[in-house]
């Protein structure tokens, strides 16, 4: 139970999105190409059995990894690997498809509303061939139960489940292909928080019982806390802070890290006072279309100074997590 081998690894991997606006238009207003980088220069690790979890306000390129991960999205640059072999080359293999799966934050949207939940969870294995006739039901039947269903809830089709119940579903069919590997991209953001906290356990369980790898997406530090043992908090297209979750948690250094935890009215951050605890976070995430120069969080740092407006800055290492931010380098942090 102490193996520690790398599953997947992303190497400076980023991704960017042309949005120019169509060739006529683009010419009259004597405009160029806009592109936009969704991801930019990310790196991580996760390691079998365990859980990185990435956090960040919406538009910060969380979802977009996700997809980069299980390979429905190619690298602008870098290279993602999955069991070292390089994700592009090797997704076109089916086995590797297999092995990788992602759950969406909508369960509603991903299952298709014309067919019974015993062939939407049958889907993976007759497609991969995994098991046939009689066989494909009793499979289905155990799914069902593991996610914590009944076999006969088969019969019934996603609009007769309640939004929790079908996120149950969701994880039964992406369980059904017997993944390693699982991206599960805000998989309980849809949900009532006492329900959220049940599909949390359920993952946990599964993950301990199959030792399935996940990364893990929310844009909530509170949901993230039970999840990892890893977190990377994004903003912009980068991981400003990456490391152990519980060394983050007990000690923010990245000044973003530390309004997001602000934000979160249970965790009670050393020096927070109550009515700083719930304060919002103070303005928006700009656009990654024309991102602010230097470090992209100046404009809302309260630590921010001429450096930080010019210079981009560098991923250091302080204990056992990498932080980009002048501030935390020089130790002048609050
Ligand atoms: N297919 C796409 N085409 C153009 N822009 C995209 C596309 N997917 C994502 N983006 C942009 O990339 C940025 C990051 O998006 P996303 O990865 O969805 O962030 P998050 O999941 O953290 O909310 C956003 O500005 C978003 O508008
Ligand atoms: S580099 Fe400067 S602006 Fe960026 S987070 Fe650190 S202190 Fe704030
Ligand atoms: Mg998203």
């Amino acid at each position: 139970m102490t193996e520690t081998r790398t599953i997947l690894e992303a190497i400076e991997v980023t991704r960017t999105f042309d949005v120019s606006r169509p060739w006529l238009q683009r010419t009259l207003a004597g405009e160029g190409r806009r592109v936009l980088r969704a991801v930019d220069a990310v790196s991580f690790a996760v390691t079998l059995g365990r859980t990185l979890s990435l956090v960040g306000e919406s538009g910060c390129g969380k979802s977009t990894v996700g997809r980069l991960a299980v390979g429905l999205y190619a690298p602008s640059g870098g290279e993602i690997r999955f069991e070292g072999q390089n994700l592009s080359a090797a997704r076109a293999q089916p086995a590797l498809r297999r092995r990788t799966n992602m759950i969406f934050q909508d369960p509603y949207a991903s299952l298709n509303p014309r067919w019974r939940v015993s062939d939407i969870v049958a889907e993976p294995i007759r497609a991969f061939r995994l098991l046939k006739g009689r066989d494909v039901q009793d499979r289905v039947g155990q799914l069902l139960t593991q996610v914590g269903l009944s076999p006969r809830d088969g019969e019934k089709y996603p609009h007769e489940f309640s939004g929790g119940q079908r996120q149950r579903v969701s994880i039964a069919r992406a369980l059904s292909s017997e993944p390693e590997f699982l991206v599960c991209d805000e998989p309980t953001s849809a949900l009532d928080v006492s329900v959220q906290a049940q599909i949390l356990n359920l993952m946990r369980d599964l993950q301990e019982r199959m030792q399935i790898t996940y990364l893990f997406i929310s844009h909530n530090l509170a949901v993230v806390r039970h999840m990892s043992n890893l977190l990377g908090v994004m903003y912009l297209g980068r991981i400003v802070e990456y490391g152990p979750g519980e060394s983050i948690f007990g000690n923010p250094r990245h000044p973003y890290t530390r309004l997001l935890l602000d934000a979160i009215p249970d965790i009670g951050m050393a020096g927070g006072t109550n009515s700083r605890a719930r304060a919002p976070i103070g303005g928006e995430v700009p656009s990654p279309i024309s991102p602010p120069s230097g470090c992209t969080f100046h404009p809302r740092c309260p630590l921010a100074n001429a450096r930080c407006r010019a210079e981009v800055p560098r991923h250091t290492l302080d204990g056992d997590v990498l932080a980009a931010c002048h501030a935390v380098e020089e130790g002048r942090g609050a």
